[in-house]
Protein backbone atom coordinates (compact mmCIF):
# COMPACT_ATOMS: atom_id res chain seq x y z
CA UNK A 1 0.00 0.00 0.00
CA UNK A 2 1.31 3.38 -0.64
CA UNK A 3 1.51 5.91 2.14
CA UNK A 4 0.79 9.60 1.78
CA UNK A 5 2.48 12.11 4.01
CA UNK A 6 1.14 15.63 4.40
CA UNK A 7 3.41 18.01 6.09
CA UNK A 8 7.81 17.12 5.88
CA UNK A 9 8.67 19.40 9.22
CA UNK A 10 9.80 17.24 12.25
CA UNK A 11 6.89 14.84 12.74
CA UNK A 12 5.72 14.13 8.79
CA UNK A 13 9.67 13.57 7.99
CA UNK A 14 9.59 10.97 10.94
CA UNK A 15 6.76 9.25 10.00
CA UNK A 16 7.95 9.23 6.14
CA UNK A 17 10.56 7.75 7.43
CA UNK A 18 9.01 4.70 9.62
CA UNK A 19 6.46 3.83 6.89
CA UNK A 20 9.45 3.47 4.29
CA UNK A 21 11.13 1.79 6.74
CA UNK A 22 8.60 -0.91 6.62
CA UNK A 23 8.49 -1.30 3.21
CA UNK A 24 5.66 0.91 2.06
CA UNK A 25 6.11 2.95 -0.99
CA UNK A 26 5.49 7.20 0.59
CA UNK A 27 4.78 10.13 -0.97
CA UNK A 28 5.76 13.15 1.12
CA UNK A 29 4.25 16.65 0.53
CA UNK A 30 4.97 19.99 1.52
CA UNK A 31 3.95 23.65 0.06
CA UNK A 32 7.04 24.71 1.36
CA UNK A 33 9.87 23.56 -0.99
CA UNK A 34 12.46 24.25 1.47
CA UNK A 35 11.15 21.49 3.96
CA UNK A 36 11.41 19.31 1.32
CA UNK A 37 14.50 19.98 0.84
CA UNK A 38 15.60 19.90 4.15
CA UNK A 39 13.78 16.76 5.01
CA UNK A 40 15.79 15.12 1.91
CA UNK A 41 19.18 16.01 3.78
CA UNK A 42 18.00 15.44 7.44
CA UNK A 43 16.90 11.62 5.81
CA UNK A 44 20.24 10.90 4.52
CA UNK A 45 22.00 12.16 7.34
CA UNK A 46 19.72 9.51 9.55
CA UNK A 47 20.88 7.18 6.67
CA UNK A 48 24.26 7.31 6.97
CA UNK A 49 24.28 7.34 10.60
CA UNK A 50 22.40 4.32 11.14
CA UNK A 51 24.60 2.72 8.36
CA UNK A 52 27.90 3.95 10.35
CA UNK A 53 26.05 2.12 13.53
CA UNK A 54 25.48 -1.23 11.65
CA UNK A 55 21.52 -0.83 12.25
CA UNK A 56 20.94 -0.61 8.64
CA UNK A 57 22.80 -1.78 5.38
CA UNK A 58 23.75 0.75 2.62
CA UNK A 59 21.85 -1.18 0.23
CA UNK A 60 18.46 -1.16 2.61
CA UNK A 61 19.95 2.81 3.52
CA UNK A 62 19.06 3.34 -0.15
CA UNK A 63 15.88 1.16 -0.74
CA UNK A 64 14.60 3.68 2.36
CA UNK A 65 15.17 6.83 0.85
CA UNK A 66 14.35 5.62 -3.03
CA UNK A 67 11.00 4.41 -1.48
CA UNK A 68 10.35 7.95 -0.43
CA UNK A 69 9.11 10.12 -3.14
CA UNK A 70 8.69 14.22 -2.85
CA UNK A 71 6.42 16.68 -3.80
CA UNK A 72 3.82 19.63 -3.41
CA UNK A 73 0.39 19.02 -5.00
CA UNK A 74 -2.43 16.92 -3.24
CA UNK A 75 -3.10 14.97 -6.34
CA UNK A 76 0.07 13.12 -5.52
CA UNK A 77 -1.39 11.34 -3.08
CA UNK A 78 -4.25 9.50 -6.24
CA UNK A 79 -3.07 6.23 -5.38
CA UNK A 80 -2.37 6.45 -1.63
CA UNK A 81 -4.21 3.70 0.65
CA UNK A 82 -3.25 5.97 3.78
CA UNK A 83 -2.74 9.21 4.23
CA UNK A 84 -1.23 10.76 7.34
CA UNK A 85 -1.01 14.64 8.20
CA UNK A 86 1.46 16.61 10.26
CA UNK A 87 0.96 20.24 8.91
CA UNK A 88 0.60 23.24 11.44
CA UNK A 89 -1.64 22.32 14.61
CA UNK A 90 -4.59 24.78 12.77
CA UNK A 91 -8.02 23.29 12.94
CA UNK A 92 -9.42 25.83 10.23
CA UNK A 93 -6.36 25.04 8.27
CA UNK A 94 -6.74 20.88 8.61
CA UNK A 95 -10.40 20.90 7.69
CA UNK A 96 -9.67 22.56 4.61
CA UNK A 97 -6.64 19.87 3.59
CA UNK A 98 -9.25 17.10 4.19
CA UNK A 99 -12.09 18.15 2.39
CA UNK A 100 -9.76 18.72 -0.80
CA UNK A 101 -7.78 15.48 0.19
CA UNK A 102 -11.27 13.62 0.01
CA UNK A 103 -12.12 14.49 -3.60
CA UNK A 104 -8.22 12.79 -4.51
CA UNK A 105 -7.96 9.76 -2.44
CA UNK A 106 -10.11 6.48 -3.76
CA UNK A 107 -13.23 5.91 -1.72
CA UNK A 108 -11.56 3.38 0.73
CA UNK A 109 -8.35 5.54 1.71
CA UNK A 110 -8.09 5.74 5.75
CA UNK A 111 -7.11 9.91 6.30
CA UNK A 112 -5.67 10.50 9.90
CA UNK A 113 -4.19 13.30 11.56
CA UNK A 114 -0.97 13.35 13.58
CA UNK A 115 -2.66 16.32 15.69
CA UNK A 116 -1.68 16.43 19.29
CA UNK A 117 -4.49 18.62 20.50
CA UNK A 118 -7.27 19.17 18.04
CA UNK A 119 -10.36 17.07 18.12
CA UNK A 120 -10.72 14.17 15.60
CA UNK A 121 -14.41 14.74 15.55
CA UNK A 122 -13.41 17.87 14.13
CA UNK A 123 -11.39 17.46 11.35
CA UNK A 124 -13.63 14.43 10.43
CA UNK A 125 -16.44 16.70 10.39
CA UNK A 126 -14.81 18.14 7.29
CA UNK A 127 -15.12 15.13 5.12
CA UNK A 128 -18.17 13.39 3.65
CA UNK A 129 -17.15 10.14 4.44
CA UNK A 130 -16.47 10.79 8.27
CA UNK A 131 -15.61 7.28 8.73
CA UNK A 132 -12.75 6.96 7.56
CA UNK A 133 -10.91 9.64 9.30
CA UNK A 134 -8.84 8.30 12.52
CA UNK A 135 -5.92 10.41 14.72
CA UNK A 136 -2.77 8.23 14.41
CA UNK A 137 -0.31 10.38 17.14
CA UNK A 138 3.44 9.67 16.79
CA UNK A 139 5.31 11.00 19.49
CA UNK A 140 8.48 12.87 18.57
CA UNK A 141 11.38 11.70 16.88
CA UNK A 142 8.87 9.39 15.54
CA UNK A 143 11.35 6.38 14.29
CA UNK A 144 12.72 6.36 17.99
CA UNK A 145 9.23 6.68 20.02
CA UNK A 146 7.84 3.03 19.94
CA UNK A 147 4.30 4.39 21.04
CA UNK A 148 2.14 5.86 18.55
CA UNK A 149 -1.76 6.47 20.08
CA UNK A 150 -4.83 5.89 17.82
CA UNK A 151 -7.62 7.81 18.39
CA UNK A 152 -11.20 7.22 16.57
CA UNK A 153 -13.72 9.71 16.45
CA UNK A 154 -16.80 9.82 17.15
CA UNK A 155 -17.61 9.13 12.94
CA UNK A 156 -14.78 6.72 12.46
CA UNK A 157 -15.95 3.33 12.08
CA UNK A 158 -14.24 0.29 13.58
CA UNK A 159 -13.04 -1.40 10.35
CA UNK A 160 -10.82 1.97 9.90
CA UNK A 161 -9.63 1.95 13.36
CA UNK A 162 -8.94 -1.72 13.38
CA UNK A 163 -7.41 -1.06 9.74
CA UNK A 164 -4.80 1.87 11.16
CA UNK A 165 -4.51 0.17 14.43
CA UNK A 166 -3.14 -3.26 12.53
CA UNK A 167 -1.16 -1.01 9.85
CA UNK A 168 0.80 0.84 12.39
CA UNK A 169 1.47 -2.17 14.74
CA UNK A 170 3.02 -4.30 11.74
CA UNK A 171 5.43 -0.83 11.23
CA UNK A 172 7.03 -2.21 14.27
CA UNK A 173 4.89 0.04 16.74
CA UNK A 174 2.96 -0.18 19.94
CA UNK A 175 -0.24 1.23 19.48
CA UNK A 176 -3.14 2.30 21.87
CA UNK A 177 -6.70 3.41 21.53
CA UNK A 178 -7.45 6.46 23.37
CA UNK A 179 -10.85 8.77 23.16
CA UNK A 180 -11.01 11.81 21.47
CA UNK A 181 -10.37 14.17 24.63
CA UNK A 182 -7.38 16.90 24.49
CA UNK A 183 -4.00 15.30 25.06
CA UNK A 184 -5.32 11.74 24.19
CA UNK A 185 -3.49 9.66 26.81
CA UNK A 186 0.19 10.63 27.47
CA UNK A 187 -0.02 14.66 27.11
CA UNK A 188 -3.21 14.37 29.79
CA UNK A 189 -1.60 12.25 32.50
CA UNK A 190 1.92 13.68 32.36
CA UNK A 191 0.52 17.01 32.98
CA UNK A 192 1.35 16.61 36.93
CA UNK A 193 4.99 15.55 36.04
CA UNK A 194 5.04 19.09 35.28
CA UNK A 195 2.94 20.79 36.83
CA UNK A 196 3.05 19.82 39.97
CA UNK A 197 7.26 20.06 39.99
CA UNK A 198 6.82 23.56 38.78
CA UNK A 199 4.47 24.37 42.04
CA UNK A 200 6.32 22.75 44.70
CA UNK A 201 9.52 24.98 43.04
CA UNK A 202 6.73 28.16 42.87
CA UNK A 203 5.99 26.98 46.82
CA UNK A 204 9.61 27.62 47.98
CA UNK A 205 9.91 23.79 48.70
CA UNK A 206 12.90 22.72 46.58
CA UNK A 207 14.82 24.36 43.79
CA UNK A 208 15.04 22.99 40.13
CA UNK A 209 18.20 20.58 40.30
CA UNK A 210 16.85 18.96 43.60
CA UNK A 211 13.08 18.45 42.28
CA UNK A 212 15.22 16.76 39.46
CA UNK A 213 17.17 14.76 41.47
CA UNK A 214 14.54 13.39 43.73
CA UNK A 215 12.23 12.38 40.43
CA UNK A 216 15.96 10.70 38.83
CA UNK A 217 16.97 9.08 41.47
CA UNK A 218 14.37 8.29 43.87
CA UNK A 219 11.69 8.46 41.07
CA UNK A 220 13.56 6.83 38.88
CA UNK A 221 12.90 8.52 35.85
CA UNK A 222 14.80 9.12 33.39
CA UNK A 223 15.09 12.95 33.32
CA UNK A 224 14.07 14.91 35.87
CA UNK A 225 10.47 17.18 35.18
CA UNK A 226 13.00 20.82 34.63
CA UNK A 227 15.61 18.57 32.52
CA UNK A 228 12.68 17.40 30.19
CA UNK A 229 11.07 20.81 29.90
CA UNK A 230 14.11 22.21 28.45
CA UNK A 231 14.86 19.62 26.85
CA UNK A 232 11.17 19.83 25.22
CA UNK A 233 11.52 23.93 24.80
CA UNK A 234 9.35 26.02 27.79
CA UNK A 235 7.79 27.35 25.13
CA UNK A 236 6.35 24.14 23.21
CA UNK A 237 5.37 22.58 26.64
CA UNK A 238 3.61 25.47 28.04
CA UNK A 239 1.68 25.83 25.33
CA UNK A 240 0.52 22.35 25.35
CA UNK A 241 -0.16 22.46 28.93
CA UNK A 242 -2.09 26.38 28.06
CA UNK A 243 -3.90 23.86 25.52
CA UNK A 244 -5.07 21.02 27.34
CA UNK A 245 -6.31 23.45 30.34
CA UNK A 246 -8.34 25.57 27.99
CA UNK A 247 -9.96 22.18 26.55
CA UNK A 248 -10.80 21.09 30.10
CA UNK A 249 -12.83 24.00 30.38
CA UNK A 250 -10.41 25.38 33.13
CA UNK A 251 -9.90 22.36 34.95
CA UNK A 252 -7.63 23.82 38.12
CA UNK A 253 -6.14 20.06 37.46
CA UNK A 254 -4.37 21.55 34.49
CA UNK A 255 -3.20 25.14 35.64
CA UNK A 256 -0.32 26.36 33.74
CA UNK A 257 2.50 27.84 35.87
CA UNK A 258 3.61 31.44 35.76
CA UNK A 259 7.16 30.21 36.15
CA UNK A 260 7.13 28.08 33.24
CA UNK A 261 5.19 31.20 30.95
CA UNK A 262 7.57 33.74 32.28
CA UNK A 263 10.38 31.39 30.66
CA UNK A 264 8.82 31.16 27.74
CA UNK A 265 8.13 34.84 27.31
CA UNK A 266 11.61 35.68 28.17
CA UNK A 267 13.17 33.21 25.56
CA UNK A 268 14.65 30.80 28.57
CA UNK A 269 13.32 27.84 25.99
CA UNK A 270 15.65 25.53 27.17
CA UNK A 271 18.60 23.71 25.74
CA UNK A 272 17.55 25.09 22.07
CA UNK A 273 18.63 28.65 23.45
CA UNK A 274 20.96 27.75 25.56
CA UNK A 275 19.47 28.55 28.94
CA UNK A 276 16.10 27.49 30.61
CA UNK A 277 15.97 26.13 34.25
CA UNK A 278 19.51 25.54 33.13
CA UNK A 279 22.32 27.33 31.83
CA UNK A 280 23.68 25.50 28.54
CA UNK A 281 26.77 27.46 27.78
CA UNK A 282 29.51 26.09 27.60
CA UNK A 283 31.69 25.66 30.75
CA UNK A 284 28.32 27.18 32.86
CA UNK A 285 28.47 25.93 36.68
CA UNK A 286 24.79 24.60 37.37
CA UNK A 287 23.50 24.26 40.94
CA UNK A 288 23.80 20.76 43.01
CA UNK A 289 20.80 19.43 44.47
CA UNK A 290 20.24 18.97 47.91
CA UNK A 291 20.29 15.49 49.07
CA UNK A 292 17.95 15.46 51.36
CA UNK A 293 16.17 12.15 51.18
CA UNK A 294 13.33 12.39 53.34
CA UNK A 295 12.50 15.64 52.02
CA UNK A 296 13.26 14.13 48.48
CA UNK A 297 10.49 11.44 49.25
CA UNK A 298 7.86 13.91 50.10
CA UNK A 299 8.44 15.70 46.97
CA UNK A 300 8.27 12.10 45.01
CA UNK A 301 5.17 11.30 46.60
CA UNK A 302 3.30 14.78 46.09
CA UNK A 303 4.40 14.41 42.01
CA UNK A 304 3.80 10.30 41.88
CA UNK A 305 0.16 10.69 43.47
CA UNK A 306 -0.93 13.05 41.36
CA UNK A 307 0.28 11.18 38.74
CA UNK A 308 -1.56 8.39 39.77
CA UNK A 309 -4.72 10.21 40.36
CA UNK A 310 -4.69 11.39 36.99
CA UNK A 311 -3.79 7.90 35.45
CA UNK A 312 -7.08 6.67 37.57
CA UNK A 313 -9.50 9.17 36.11
CA UNK A 314 -8.34 8.52 32.72
CA UNK A 315 -9.46 5.39 33.55
CA UNK A 316 -12.28 6.22 35.00
CA UNK A 317 -13.65 8.25 32.28
CA UNK A 318 -13.03 5.29 29.42
CA UNK A 319 -9.74 7.46 27.74
CA UNK A 320 -8.31 3.85 27.38
CA UNK A 321 -8.00 0.82 28.62
CA UNK A 322 -6.08 0.18 31.98
CA UNK A 323 -3.72 -1.82 29.88
CA UNK A 324 -3.21 0.86 27.37
CA UNK A 325 -2.66 3.84 29.92
CA UNK A 326 0.23 1.76 31.80
CA UNK A 327 1.66 0.92 28.57
CA UNK A 328 1.48 4.59 27.15
CA UNK A 329 3.12 6.01 29.90
CA UNK A 330 5.89 3.52 29.96
CA UNK A 331 6.58 3.18 26.27
CA UNK A 332 5.33 6.31 25.11
CA UNK A 333 7.16 8.68 27.96
CA UNK A 334 9.94 5.79 29.38
CA UNK A 335 7.99 6.25 32.77
CA UNK A 336 9.95 3.56 35.09
CA UNK A 337 6.51 1.64 35.78
CA UNK A 338 2.79 1.76 34.76
CA UNK A 339 1.07 4.40 37.23
CA UNK A 340 -1.75 2.23 38.17
CA UNK A 341 0.66 -0.81 38.55
CA UNK A 342 2.55 1.67 40.78
CA UNK A 343 -0.42 2.41 42.25
CA UNK A 344 -1.38 -0.97 42.85
CA UNK A 345 2.15 -1.72 44.03
CA UNK A 346 1.84 1.32 46.72
CA UNK A 347 -1.78 0.55 47.90
CA UNK A 348 -4.71 2.44 46.74
CA UNK A 349 -5.92 3.14 50.05
CA UNK A 350 -2.57 5.22 50.23
CA UNK A 351 -3.02 6.91 47.25
CA UNK A 352 -6.14 7.74 48.11
CA UNK A 353 -5.06 9.37 51.42
CA UNK A 354 -1.98 11.04 49.50
CA UNK A 355 -4.73 13.02 47.37
CA UNK A 356 -6.60 13.72 50.85
CA UNK A 357 -3.59 15.23 52.46
CA UNK A 358 -2.96 17.84 49.39
CA UNK A 359 -6.75 18.19 48.96
CA UNK A 360 -7.00 19.10 53.41
CA UNK A 361 -4.09 21.61 52.90
CA UNK A 362 -4.46 23.31 49.74
CA UNK A 363 -8.98 22.98 49.89
CA UNK A 364 -8.53 23.50 45.93
CA UNK A 365 -9.89 20.81 43.33
CA UNK A 366 -7.09 20.65 41.41
CA UNK A 367 -6.01 17.96 44.84
CA UNK A 368 -9.43 16.06 44.20
CA UNK A 369 -9.24 12.11 44.49
CA UNK A 370 -10.26 10.29 41.63
CA UNK A 371 -13.58 8.56 42.46
CA UNK A 372 -12.62 5.57 41.14
CA UNK A 373 -9.13 5.27 43.36
CA UNK A 374 -12.05 6.38 45.97
CA UNK A 375 -14.39 3.40 45.31
CA UNK A 376 -11.40 0.65 44.68
CA UNK A 377 -9.88 1.60 48.25
CA UNK A 378 -13.58 1.38 49.85
CA UNK A 379 -13.50 -2.68 48.29
CA UNK A 380 -9.74 -3.43 48.90
CA UNK A 381 -9.32 -3.59 45.15
CA UNK A 382 -6.08 -3.30 42.64
CA UNK A 383 -5.82 -2.83 39.28
CA UNK A 384 -3.91 -5.87 38.29
CA UNK A 385 -4.90 -8.05 40.99
CA UNK A 386 -3.12 -10.88 39.05
CA UNK A 387 0.39 -8.99 38.96
CA UNK A 388 0.21 -7.96 42.41
CA UNK A 389 -0.36 -11.83 43.51
CA UNK A 390 2.46 -12.39 41.99
CA UNK A 391 4.20 -9.73 43.14
CA UNK A 392 3.43 -10.75 47.00
N1 LIG B 1 6.64 18.23 17.20
C1 LIG B 1 6.12 17.35 18.01
O1 LIG B 1 6.72 17.00 19.05
C2 LIG B 1 4.80 16.70 17.67
C3 LIG B 1 4.50 15.46 18.25
C4 LIG B 1 3.30 14.83 17.91
C5 LIG B 1 2.41 15.45 17.03
N2 LIG B 1 2.73 16.68 16.51
C6 LIG B 1 1.76 17.27 15.56
O2 LIG B 1 2.22 17.01 14.25
C7 LIG B 1 1.87 18.10 13.37
C8 LIG B 1 3.12 18.66 12.72
O3 LIG B 1 4.02 19.06 13.71
P1 LIG B 1 5.57 19.34 13.41
O4 LIG B 1 6.23 19.54 14.71
O5 LIG B 1 6.09 18.31 12.45
O6 LIG B 1 5.48 20.75 12.65
P2 LIG B 1 6.57 21.42 11.69
O7 LIG B 1 6.33 22.89 11.81
O8 LIG B 1 7.94 20.89 11.97
O9 LIG B 1 6.15 20.93 10.23
C9 LIG B 1 4.93 21.26 9.60
C10 LIG B 1 5.16 21.24 8.10
O10 LIG B 1 3.89 21.33 7.45
C11 LIG B 1 4.03 22.19 6.31
N3 LIG B 1 2.72 22.72 5.98
C12 LIG B 1 2.01 23.63 6.66
N4 LIG B 1 0.81 23.81 6.07
C13 LIG B 1 0.77 22.99 5.00
C14 LIG B 1 -0.21 22.69 4.01
N5 LIG B 1 -1.40 23.30 4.02
N6 LIG B 1 0.08 21.75 3.09
C15 LIG B 1 1.26 21.12 3.08
N7 LIG B 1 2.23 21.36 3.99
C16 LIG B 1 1.98 22.28 4.95
C17 LIG B 1 5.04 23.22 6.72
O11 LIG B 1 5.66 23.79 5.59
C18 LIG B 1 6.00 22.40 7.58
O12 LIG B 1 7.08 21.89 6.80
C19 LIG B 1 1.08 19.09 14.22
O13 LIG B 1 -0.29 18.81 14.09
C20 LIG B 1 1.57 18.78 15.63
O14 LIG B 1 0.63 19.11 16.61
C21 LIG B 1 3.90 17.31 16.81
Amino acid sequence: MKIGVLGAGAMGSGIAQVASQAGHEVMLLDTNADALVKSKAKLEKVMNRLIEKGRVTAEEATGIQQRIQYGSALTEFKECGLVIEAIIENLDIKKTVFSKLESIVADNCILASNTSSLSIAAIAAACKHSHRVVGIHFFNPAPLMKLVEIIPAIQTSDAVLQAARDLVNSWKKLTVVAKDTPGFIVNRIARPFYGEALRIYEEGIAEPATIDWVMREIGGFRMGPFQLMDYIGNDINFTVTETVFKAFWYDPRYKPAFTQKRLAEAGYLGRKTGKGYYDYSEGAANPEPDRDETKGKAILWRVLVMLINEAADALNLNIASKEDIDTAMTKGVNYPKGLLQWADEIGIQECVEGMDDLYDEYREDRYRCSPLLRRMAAKNQHFFPTKIKQHE
